[in-house]
């Protein structure tokens, strides 16, 4: 078969090990030929493509980012785009597409399956928010991130008696801040999904530096809300109408500050979550969701993703796994990790 390989949206650690891992058996096992499409669905609004071989593949294991470049291209966005790229799959002479991504990468992809495409979805992102699998690549790797930098933070925190207040990714979810904020021991995480009240939050530190403690770490979601506030502020929106985000944890340090009077100061980190080498289980992880989608092709399965349920890959439709996003175990934020704050 001749397959089109394409990763869109947000970068993520394990991109590459993915597509090494379709290439690789692709050609090993079945003697396809491949296409690597750059820059998401934006190389098949203009053609742009590049060859992808077992030499292309090499090293690329442990490498960060994605080899096939990315970006959050919407064709939809456009009129007469969708058809466009129908059209370049046939020129291609591709017989199926994998497409690697998160929510809105895959939402194209059902749609496009909707007017024809033959298409395989892997589920991609760090923010973990995809529905239908258990865990998507990259966030293991963006959680030990964060939790590698909340263990710092912890102890210039403890040296100037300050609060070190974290914002990590997450624009509508907060699994990143749960499972960083549980792994680091922070005394406060705050999420999207459940809005905060800023009096009760500064309460909350009051009691714990009364009680001798006289360090505090806050870890907070780019999208956490204080109560009463619909949306986070943002200076601009992509091609599927997300607006940019940052800026919460300035703003939460200003006001800790203010009401209680601890010096307080502001992380963002940012991208830095979303860059570098994928940890094991992300390699492993992506490699398998990688080898059981070039599967679904081959048994004409399409319009499928794969998924991870109860530690097995399956595969599930496409549509089931877009437009609502996974949100944080509410029992898992208030009564697990609400055990450990304080
Ligand atoms: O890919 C998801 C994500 O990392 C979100 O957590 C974050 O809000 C967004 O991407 C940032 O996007 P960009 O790289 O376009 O600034």
């Amino acid at each position: 078969m001749r397959i089109g390989i394409l990763t869109g949206g947000g970068d993520c650690p394990g991109l590459n090990a993915v597509i090494r891992a379709v290439v690789l058996d692709g050609v090993n096992r079945f003697g396809d030929e491949f296409v690597g499409i750059l820059d998401g669905w934006r190389g098949l609004v203009d053609g742009a493509v590049r060859p992808l071989g077992i030499d292309e593949c090499r090293e690329i294991l442990t490498r960060g980012g994605t080899i096939l470049g990315s970006s959050r291209t919407n064709p939809f966005s456009q009129d007469g785009t969708p058809a466009a790229v129908l059209s370049r799959v046939g020129d291609l002479g591709l017989d199926a597409v994998v497409a690697i991504g998160g929510d809105d990468t895959l939402g194209v992809a059902d749609r496009l399956a909707g007017m024809g495409l033959a298409v395989v979805g892997v589920p991609k992102t760090i923010d973990n928010d995809l529905s239908g699998t258990e865990v998507t690549f990259g966030f293991d790797t963006a959680v030990q991130i964060a939790t590698d930098a909340i263990d710092r933070l912890q102890t210039t925190a403890e040296s100037h008696h300050r609060v070190m207040v974290c914002e990590v990714m997450g624009r509508h979810v907060g699994h990143i801040a749960v499972h960083a904020g549980m792994a680091g021991g922070a005394s406060e995480i705050l999420i999207p999904e459940v809005p905060f009240s800023t009096t009760a939050v500064c309460e909350r530190l009051h009691r714990r530096h009364a009680g001798g403690r006289y360090f505090s770490t806050v870890v907070v979601a780019e999208g956490a809300r204080p109560e009463g506030e619909e949306e986070r502020p943002s200076s601009s929106r992509d091609e599927f109408g997300h607006p940019r985000l940052g800026g919460i944890g300035a703003t939460l340090a200003t006001e800790i500050e203010r009401l209680t009077g601890y010096e307080a100061r502001a992380t963002v980190l940012g991208h830095i979550q979303r860059g570098g080498s994928p940890t094991a289980f992300d390699r492993v992880l992506a490699t398998r969701f990688g080898a059981a989608a070039l599967q679904s092709v081959h048994d004409g399965d399409l319009r499928r993703m794969v998924a991870l349920q109860n530690g097995r890959i399956v595969r599930i439709p496409i549509s089931e796994a877009v437009g609502h996003p996974k949100t944080v175990d509410l029992d898992l934020y208030r009564n697990v990790a609400g055990l450990y704050l304080g």
